[in-house]
């Protein structure tokens, strides 16, 4: 998949920006790492947010993009990120990616703080961004909000947990803000990955137990990179703004769905003709 330059709006709107600005959160690690770095290499100004300050001055660093250290459940955190991200200029997109899961916990035995601190984050967090730069992206004069799920706010899995909860919650907002807004130059794009190898995502949903966290991918050829998330994420945000991506599922090959997970080499089948 190739992106092109930032894409303004295809109609003839009286003044096109010449710079393009997105704000990232969960861009310390991961996808959202992943993303800085490709509308960072597309010419966008990208202001980067998380709560681990090393990892977004390395990125900064590394990339140009402007850091914020903060978190999505902290209202004040996100209050000065809006203030520093419009100091920079108008603000075209914002993109939820900032989220984890904890826990594989069946519903019976349910842990109800990580269930809450989940939801915090994941949904109450994605709601507290959007919310914060709606106006932010009306002062623009068109925008886009991007909302990071998975494949797990589409279907359920055994284990699951308030992991899958969230993510359909996430779903959901994505689904009502697109109504809301009809009528403005305004699109709501919902992203959902199936499984992505990422440093960070397994190892935070078994607190930190480095064999549990590889047992996931174990022998499984080729789960997504964050890189390749990043790239249909950026693809989706510089499409010519009138094009709505509302949903888009990836997966890898090995993961035909949710439940279904080859592991192991895949291989042709000769014996099928
Ligand atoms: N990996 C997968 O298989 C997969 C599949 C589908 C969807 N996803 C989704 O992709 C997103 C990114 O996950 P990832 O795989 O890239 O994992 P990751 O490497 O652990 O990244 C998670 C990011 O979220 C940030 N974050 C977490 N809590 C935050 C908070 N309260 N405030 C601000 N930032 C916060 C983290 O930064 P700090 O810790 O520095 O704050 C980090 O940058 C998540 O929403 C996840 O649900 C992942």
């Amino acid at each position: 998949m190739t992106t092109s330059q930032p894409q303004p709006p295809s109609t003839e709107q009286a003044a096109v920006p010449a710079t393009l600005r997105a704000v990232v959160t969960g861009a310390s690690s991961g996808i959202g790492a992943a993303t800085v770095r490709r509308l960072r290499a597309q010419g966008w100004d990208v202001v980067a947010f998380a709560r681990r300050a090393d990892l977004l001055d390395a990125l900064a660093a590394e990339t140009g993009a402007h850091p914020v250290v903060g978190d999505v459940t902290d209202e004040a955190d996100v209050a000065r990120l809006v203030r520093e991200a419009e100091a920079r200029g108008p603000v075209h997109a914002v993109l939820n990616i900032a989220g984890f899961a904890s826990g594989t916990d069946p519903i019976d035995a349910s842990d109800l703080d990580r269930w809450r601190a989940m939801f915090e984050t994941n949904v109450l967090g994605t709601v507290r961004v959007t919310k914060a730069f709606l106006p932010a992206i009306r002062r623009a004069g068109f925008g886009t909000v991007l909302v990071l799920t998975s494949t797990a706010g589409h279907d359920a899995y055994s284990g699951g947990s308030g992991y899958v909860a969230t993510k359909h919650a996430q779903a959901a907002v994505a689904d009502t803000l697109r109504l809301e807004l009809n009528g403005e130059p305004v699109r709501v794009l919902e992203i959902a990955p199936g499984m992505v190898r990422t440093e960070g995502f397994s190892l935070t949903r078994f607190d930190g137990d480095q064999a549990r966290a590889d047992a996931v991918y174990e022998g499984v050829e080729n789960p997504l990179t964050a890189d390749d998330v990043a790239d249909v994420v950026a693809f989706a945000v510089t499409r010519p703004q009138h094009v709505a991506i509302d949903t888009l599922v990836l997966r890898p090959v090995a993961q035909s769905s949710t439940t279904l997970l080859a592991r192991g080499p895949l291989v042709t089948r000769t014996d099928r003709g």
